[in-house]
């Protein structure tokens, strides 16, 4: 790592793991350098008291989305440095406590019961993964915690109740953004549909996009389904290749879709394959190799923004991570834990109904990954980008505003 995190946060943040060691990480998906904060014992201390104000994040550091939780931790991470450089909240550091749910949606819930039982923390952020914000947000909910996901899109997750918050676009919107990309841009009348059954955000997205593309004149041929984790796609795209389809709309995440890609190819299936946001990750290129090259998904942001905000913060951002670029679930996580500090610093004190209130009233706040609102439903309104990958790397295209 060329630069440590500075000392003060060395010595406050706590990275501590969910569940008891069954099997050793493996560092799988770990495009950035390894943590920034140093790993304790799992249930070991967490350093509180009148000088601290403890948040409490849920994240996948291991399994099958460890880029998303690893960039999302980064991002977390720089927001408090810079918010603790700047003297804290009212005279408080703040600390964040870190679980690994292993991509897990049970380990992400039994998370945040220790973060509020045990922990104490005063606000949560996580997760990624629709599906394991959904499992969090009914015990923060329960408990009267108040919970920003940085980046889970399934409109469900914010409906589990007013203390559940999310500082990006839901899938309604991102579904639509695809469907007529692939409509208008890409001037396709057939495509078929790749869902992942075990992922509540790749089931909504397909949901979504099988109205929207039909309502734009387009044809469905056929929708397949596959399982997060599984590694033979083949039955399913040789089920879609007799319909012959134009492009394939795959929403779901890096670590499938890669290696989807690949099987499609070598089955002679050569158009285009779409996605949304859960095919950011620089896994994605190793995964998929050229077999994703010509491919297109929507996203949150894209760095090749030139707004002098987004550009300073992508500079800061590497500078902590050896070099490495910031993808969307680095700006979100960046941009809700900002959400959260501003919140707090509003606040008349940090329990739950005076922190929901706060985040509640975020307006036109200046993220990295757009400005954001909240609206009635705890959600942020915001544009997505359409980007197009080749070479192994992604190239922003166009913008759609909602
Ligand atoms: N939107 C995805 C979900 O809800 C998560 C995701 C966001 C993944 C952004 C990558 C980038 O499951």
């Amino acid at each position: 790592m060329r630069r440590l995190a500075p000392m003060l946060l060395a010595a406050l943040a706590v990275l501590a793991v969910a569940c008891e060691k069954k099997t050793q990480p493996t560092g799988e998906g770990t495009r950035q350098p390894a943590a920034q904060v140093p790993a304790t014992a799992q249930g070991g201390p967490v350093p509180a008291g009148d000088d601290v104000i403890v948040l409490g994040e849920v994240g996948a550091l291991t399994g099958g989305q460890a880029t998303f939780g690893i960039s999302s931790r980064n991002g977390i991470a720089l927001a408090l440095k810079e918010a603790n450089a700047a003297g804290g909240v009212r005279g408080k550091k703040l600390v964040v406590r870190v679980y690994d749910d292993q991509s897990k949606p049970e380990e992400a819930a039994q998370a945040v019961t220790r973060l509020i039982t045990q922990d104490k923390v005063v606000l949560i952020l996580g997760e990624v993964a629709s599906s394991s914000s959904l499992a969090m947000a009914e015990k923060a909910q329960a408990a009267g915690v108040p919970m920003i996901t940085p980046s889970s899109t399934n409109p469900t997750v914010t409906e589990k109740g007013d203390n559940i918050f999310r500082v990006c676009f839901i899938d309604p919107f991102q579904g639509f953004v695809m469907a007529k990309f692939a409509r208008e841009n890409l001037k396709l009348n057939k495509v078929a549909v790749l869902q992942d059954n075990k992922s509540a955000y790749s089931i909504g997205l397909t949901e979504v996009f099988r109205q929207k593309f039909a309502e734009l004149g387009g044809k469905i041929t056929g929708t397949e389904s596959y399982s997060q984790g599984d590694t033979d796609y083949r039955a399913q795209l040789t089920a879609i290749k007799k319909t012959q389809p134009e492009g394939i709309y795959v929403p779901g995440y890096y670590s499938e879709v890669g290696v989807i890609a690949r099987q499609a190819r070598e089955l002679g299936l050569k158009v285009p394959l779409m996605g949304g946001d859960g095919w950011d990750s620089e896994k994605l290129f190793e995964l998929g190799g050229s077999a994703i090259d010509g491919s297109y998904f929507s996203n949150h942001y894209s760095p090749d923004n030139p707004d002098p905000r987004v550009q300073k913060f992508i500079a800061d951002y590497k500078a902590d991570n050896n070099g490495a670029v910031p993808d969307a679930l680095a700006a979100l996580a960046y941009d809700a834990a900002r959400v959260a500090i501003d919140a707090l610093k509003r606040a008349p004190d940090t329990s739950g109904p005076a922190l929901r209130a706060a985040i509640a009233q975020t307006k036109d706040f200046p993220g990295v990954a757009g400005v954001i609102t909240l609206d009635a439903k705890r959600n942020a309104v915001k544009s997505a980008v359409v980007l197009k990958v080749a070479d192994g790397k992604t190239s922003y295209v166009t913008t759609i505003a909602p």
